[in-house]
């Protein structure tokens, strides 16, 4: 809002009838983002990492829960590496006084070693729900994947398959998506996804996810500072619209 529509919206309401402006992220609590920095490919300094934070808050976001890739291949981060990082963000976040929460968790990959690291040591969740987020690779749909979402679920925890709009794999079966709503599995949309940052086949995806109200959690996956110009326009977006319509999980975090 303008500052000249907020002087005239002044002059025409005493400060007691002024309409309160809805903060851009009603939904408070951003899930999913990679602001750890130097452990996965998301921010590589913690200048980077503060950058992000404080115009997360500024749009609204009153909680952070940071969840680094954990992979065997790429990033194979640990309950020790990811929590040492935290407490770095924190001390960071107290110390200029944002009024956010930092939390952590992890994206993990369901690789071939998942099964062997879920059975091992227990996993970072969110949430009183075990939440946990997970991703597989691109372009193929892991062999396993159904018994990989029932072992998640019977060692304890709550699947949310992270950004399900941008694999390949789905974008013509949408009733793939639909049997692991069945199975118990959410899901997270990334809010870059509407603004076309990863193409126009992942928006059309996105829209279809939406308009099936099968969007659990909303998420920035945000990597960089770069990310931001893409995720403020993410909020004058159609998309954005719609997020009212799903049954967001977010704010009850
Ligand atoms: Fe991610």
């Amino acid at each position: 809002m303008t500052n000249r529509v907020l002087t005239w919206l002044k002059n025409q309401f005493s400060s007691k009838e002024l309409p309160s402006t809805p903060a851009p992220c009603f939904w408070q609590t951003d899930i999913h983002s990679h602001l750890i920095p130097g452990i996965d490919d998301g921010v590589k300094t913690l200048e980077q990492a503060m950058i992000c934070i404080r115009q997360l808050a500024d749009w609204g976001i009153q909680k952070v829960i940071t969840t680094p890739h954990v992979s065997q291949e790429h990033y194979p981060n640990n309950s020790a590496t990811i929590l040492q990082g935290l407490a770095v963000l924190q001390q960071q976040v107290n110390l200029e006084g944002i009024p956010v929460q930092i939390e952590v968790a992890a994206e993990y990959m369901l690789d071939n070693y998942f099964l062997e690291r879920l059975e091992k040591a227990p996993l970072l969740t969110f949430g009183t729900e075990k939440y946990l987020l997970v991703e597989t690779g691109w372009l193929a749909k892991p062999m396993i994947l159904d018994e990989m979402i029932f072992r998640i679920q019977t060692n304890g925890y709550t699947p949310i398959l992270a950004h399900p709009e941008r694999y390949s794999y789905y974008i013509n079966d949408l009733n793939g998506l639909q049997r692991l709503r069945d199975q118990g599995c959410l899901m997270q949309l990334n809010w870059m996804s509407m603004t076309g940052r990863y193409g126009g086949h992942v928006k059309a995806q996105a829209k279809l996810i939406l308009k099936n109200k099968w969007v659990d959690f909303i998420g920035s996956d945000m990597h960089r500072p770069e990310d931001l110009p893409a995720l403020e326009a993410f909020l004058s977006n159609q998309g954005y619209e719609l997020l009212s319509q799903q049954p967001l999980r977010n704010s009850s975090l």
